[in-house]
């Protein structure tokens, strides 16, 4: 479509990382759509900031539809989160949802809808 133009954008980097064209939409984006990515990116807490600072002040609206990553260490003993290193870096779904809770609302932004969609996960162990 003529009408639309495509950047690719790496979204973990800071917003001074960002391309030239995407930081010009600087607060005149109404809705920000993210199907499965935002799982990938690290730094929640940056993502959503750089997220936030591109959407209108009339109402900007993020809609994501994200894999939340299984509890591993529910699954794992003492030693082996120790093993695997694996400490503090998994969460329950409760936990992940707070996480991002958290984040939107530090940021004055609404979570309107946070709906979880088989939560089931399946340890598999040798
Ligand atoms: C499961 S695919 C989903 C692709 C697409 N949204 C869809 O619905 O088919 C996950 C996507 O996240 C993208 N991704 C991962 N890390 C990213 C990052 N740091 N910045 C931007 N995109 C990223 C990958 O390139 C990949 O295309």
């Amino acid at each position: 479509m003529d009408s639309i133009e495509y950047w690719t954008q790496d979204m973990s980097v800071s917003w001074d990382e960002l391309c030239p064209p995407l930081k010009a939409l600087e607060a005149r984006v109404s809705l920000i759509v993210s199907n499965y990515a935002l799982h990938w990116i690290d730094d929640k807490s940056q993502l959503v900031a750089v997220m936030h600072r591109l959407l209108t002040e009339q109402g900007g609206l993020i809609v994501a539809r994200f894999q939340i990553m299984p509890h591993l260490n529910a699954f794992l003993t003492d030693t082996q989160m120790t093993e695997y290193n694996t400490r503090g870096k998994t969460f329950s779904t409760e936990q992940h949802m707070n996480i991002w809770r958290t984040i939107c609302e530090g940021l004055g932004l609404e979570a309107k809808l946070l709906v979880i969609r088989d939560a089931k996960w399946f340890p598999f162990i040798r």
